[in-house]
């Protein structure tokens, strides 16, 4: 079974069992290597996407429930190809120490600024809440979105 999923802006037909993982698709079918598996269960955001504005877990999102709908990757962040005002601040903060956490949460901190462009701390804290970091480097993380909500 073929399904249409639009990816920043260009239709791809993706061959496969509908029950397929978004991320896999992105991944594996568009090469689109931005968003990461973690844990496969909806329980990190390493995989964190958006889809027609929300955020979600590609990891557990089938492309079945994507037909006609708009996904966003970090990729489609960039403008003109360089980094946007939130992907910046990550890299001004040097948010990252492994990386592997960070599309998810760029995507996470995105979806965020976009609902809320002055967030008070506290609403940074509880909407980064669902994506984890295994290094540990919440508060420069904390800080990029903080930098990202002034710019
Ligand atoms: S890989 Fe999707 S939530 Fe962890
Ligand atoms: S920087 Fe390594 S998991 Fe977040």
């Amino acid at each position: 079974m073929s399904v249409k999923i639009k990816v920043n802006g260009t239709v791809h037909d993706i061959d496969g069992d509908p029950s397929m993982p978004l991320l896999y698709a992105l991944r594996d079918n568009i090469g689109l290597r931005g968003a990461k598996f973690g844990c496969g269960l909806g329980q990190c955001g390493a995989c964190t996407v958006h889809v027609d504005g929300r955020a979600v877990f590609s990891c557990i999102t089938p492309i079945a429930a994507l037909n006609g709908r708009a996904v966003t990757t970090t990729e489609g962040l960039l403008e003109d190809g360089k980094p946007n005002k939130v992907q910046q601040a990550f890299i001004d903060e040097q948010a990252a120490q492994c990386g592997y956490c960070i599309a998810g949460m760029v995507m996470r901190a995105q979806h965020l600024l976009n609902q809320n462009p002055d967030p008070s701390d506290e609403e940074i804290l509880t909407g980064m809440q669902p994506n984890l970091c295994r290094c540990g480097t919440h508060a420069a993380i904390l800080r990029a979105v903080k930098r990202a909500a002034r710019a």
